[in-house]
This record gives C-alpha cells, structure tokens and sequence, in this order.
C-alpha cells in the first residue's frame, strides 16, 4: 500500500467483501459487461448498495436512471423496489441497452424495468409528454456535458420529496476548474449551480475514492 490509490482499493476490497459480498447476478453483470467490449464505468459495488439503501430509505415505488451502460447500478436500483414498482432507464447506444437487458432479465428484474434507447434528451422529452406518475428517485449517470438539462428534466419528473443524485461530480478534482475546456466539468458544474440556486432543489455534494479513482456525487431532495 505504497500510495494513495492502492490503500483506497484495498478499503474497498475490505468493505465490498464485508458487506456487499459476491453476488451471481451482479457478477455476471459485470463478466457480460466486459466481454462484450463496454468500459468498466459501473459504480462500485459498495456505491451501488448505497443507490439501493437510498431506493429503499427513499420508499421509491417509481426510478427514472440516465445512463443504463450494462445495467450494473440498474441491478442494484431496481432491487429496492417493491413488486408492483417500476424503473425506465434511459440508454443511448442500443449495444449498451442490449447488454443491460440480458443481465435485467438474468437478474429476475425484466418485469419491473424498461430500457429505453436513444439520446436521453429525446427520451426524457417524449417521457415528459405522456405525463408520467413522478419518480421518487432519479439518478443521472449519462453524458455529464447535458448534467444541468438532465437535472431540469428530472425537476419536471418528479414531486416535493424525490431524491436525485448525480454521479460523477468530481472526476479527479477537476470540478474545481472553472475554466475548464472539458464540456463534461462545465456541464457538471452547472449542474451543481443549479442545484444550490433552485428554489425546488436543497443538496449537497460528496467526494469520494475507491476502486473507481477519486470523484464524488451529488444529492438533493425536491422541495415543495
Ligand atoms: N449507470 C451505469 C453507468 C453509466 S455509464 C452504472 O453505474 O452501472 C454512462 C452511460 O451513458 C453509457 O452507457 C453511455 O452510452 C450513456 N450515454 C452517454 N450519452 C448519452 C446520452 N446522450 N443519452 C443516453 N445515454 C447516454
Ligand atoms: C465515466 C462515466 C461514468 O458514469 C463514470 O461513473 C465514470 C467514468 C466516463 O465517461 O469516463
Ligand atoms: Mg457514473
């Protein structure tokens, strides 16, 4: 444990192995993921049980995810719901949707979640406009460059009460460059912005490290 990143991973080995031990269905999630070519940017697994205990401490019937990849935190979501809830994903490329079906449905989870493709803008305005019951819980992991976008859309998709994280908030520190030429960090930055000068919105942000490097996610809760 020579340096930083080593003694993060080994914690997380620690804590994964504890307390969010192997599981078959998100491990084949992962192996399925990885074989067929997407990249390893899944949230952790002791990340995925915090957007489960979140579902379930939020009492989600209804989720609404943008960004599925392989379906790995779409697993870890969907299982706090009860039988009758439902989540929609939301998923760009139709090879990502494909793969994340398959591992949904080895899950047992393909009855109470739909993957949708196509870019999320579009998605989310066709969503919008057959007047959905709100989500209680949102969570936007997709392109960060459309962050502040995402984050007004889920603002419509919800009610006072809902929960809406945001992934990926940190990305290295770089949040921090208010200059930066990365559309991602300006989108993301916006974002949070929007979240700390909406009137609707109360958050707040957090960094972590782990196996996934150092970055961080953003919470806020939909006020009346
Ligand atoms: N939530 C997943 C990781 C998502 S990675 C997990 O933790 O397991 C980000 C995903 O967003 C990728 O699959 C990518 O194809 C998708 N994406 C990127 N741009 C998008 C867009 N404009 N609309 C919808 N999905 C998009
Ligand atoms: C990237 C995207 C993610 O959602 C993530 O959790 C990590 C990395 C990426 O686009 O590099
Ligand atoms: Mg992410």
């Amino acid at each position: 444990m020579s340096t930083e990143p080593d003694r993060w991973t080994a914690v997380d080995a620690y804590f994964t192995e504890l307390l969010t031990p192997a599981d078959p269905a998100l491990t084949a999630a992962l192996q399925e993921s990885e074989a067929a070519g997407l990249p390893a940017i899944n949230v952790a697994p002791n990340q995925g049980k915090l957007l489960h205990l979140l579902a379930q401490l939020q009492g989600a019937h209804r989720i609404l995810e943008i960004g599925t990849l392989g379906g790995y935190s779409t697993i870890w979501l969907a299982r706090a719901l009860p039988a009758d809830g439902h989540l929609l994903t939301l998923e760009y490329s139709p090879e990502h949707a494909g793969v994340a079906r398959a591992n949904l449905a080895r899950a047992g989870l393909d009855k109470i979640t739909e993957v949708r493709t196509g870019p999320a803008l579009d998605s989310l305005a066709a969503l919008h406009a057959e007047s959905p019951a709100p989500f209680d819980l949102v969570f936007i992991d997709a392109d960060k460059v459309n962050n502040p976008h995402y984050v007004e859309w889920a603002l419509k998709l919800t009610r006072p009460g809902s929960l809406i994280i945001v992934d990926n908030v940190v990305r290295g520190g770089h949040v921090t460059d208010a200059d930066s030429d990365d559309p991602g960090i300006q989108g993301t930055r916006a974002a949070l912005e929007l979240i700390a000068s909406h009137p609707k919105l109360d958050g707040t942000a957090v960094q972590t490290v782990g196996t996934k490097g150092y970055d961080g996610f953003a919470l806020a809760r939909v006020l009346d």
